[in-house]
């Protein structure tokens, strides 16, 4: 039974190397591209999450999203900005577009240096 359980563990574990070396440690321009999109799609929920909470003060002031916290306010509007800005919009389109289509662009198999630009990841 035990054997059982840590063969399963085993492979759990081997699974999970596999996904992570092909899609996380990947060189393929493509997928790094790919990477970026999904990457900011994800910060993006998060960003909206943050959005949603200042107009919820605004349509409700001194609601109890925020206790009646401006300065609690405050940070959610700058992180709701540095987020969207820097973990959306560059990651889009620095680390997306760049990866997944300039390469096919300028005609070649991949960028320069591809195991630096998947370490960039
Ligand atoms: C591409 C980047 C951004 C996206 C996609 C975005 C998205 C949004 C969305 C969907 C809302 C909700 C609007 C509503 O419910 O009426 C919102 C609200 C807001 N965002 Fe952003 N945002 C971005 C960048 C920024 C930046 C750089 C700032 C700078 C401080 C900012 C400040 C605000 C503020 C103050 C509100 C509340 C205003 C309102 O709801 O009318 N956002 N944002």
């Amino acid at each position: 039974m035990l054997v059982a359980i840590y063969h399963r563990l085993y492979e759990l574990v081997v699974f999970i190397r596999q996904m992570l070396k092909k899609y996380l440690y990947t060189i393929n321009h493509r997928r790094l591209g790919l990477n970026y999109f999904y990457f900011s799609l994800i910060t993006g929920m998060s960003g909206a999450v943050l959005a949603t909470g200042i107009r919820l003060e605004m349509a409700y002031p001194g609601s109890p999203f925020f206790g009646g916290d401006s300065l609690r306010y405050l940070q959610v509007i700058t992180a709701h900005a540095l987020i969207m800005i820097f973990f959306v919009v560059v990651p889009i389109f620095f680390g997306g577009f760049a990866n997944y289509l300039l390469p096919s662009h300028v005609g070649s198999k991949d960028v320069a240096y591809p195991r630096l630009n998947s370490l960039g990841f």
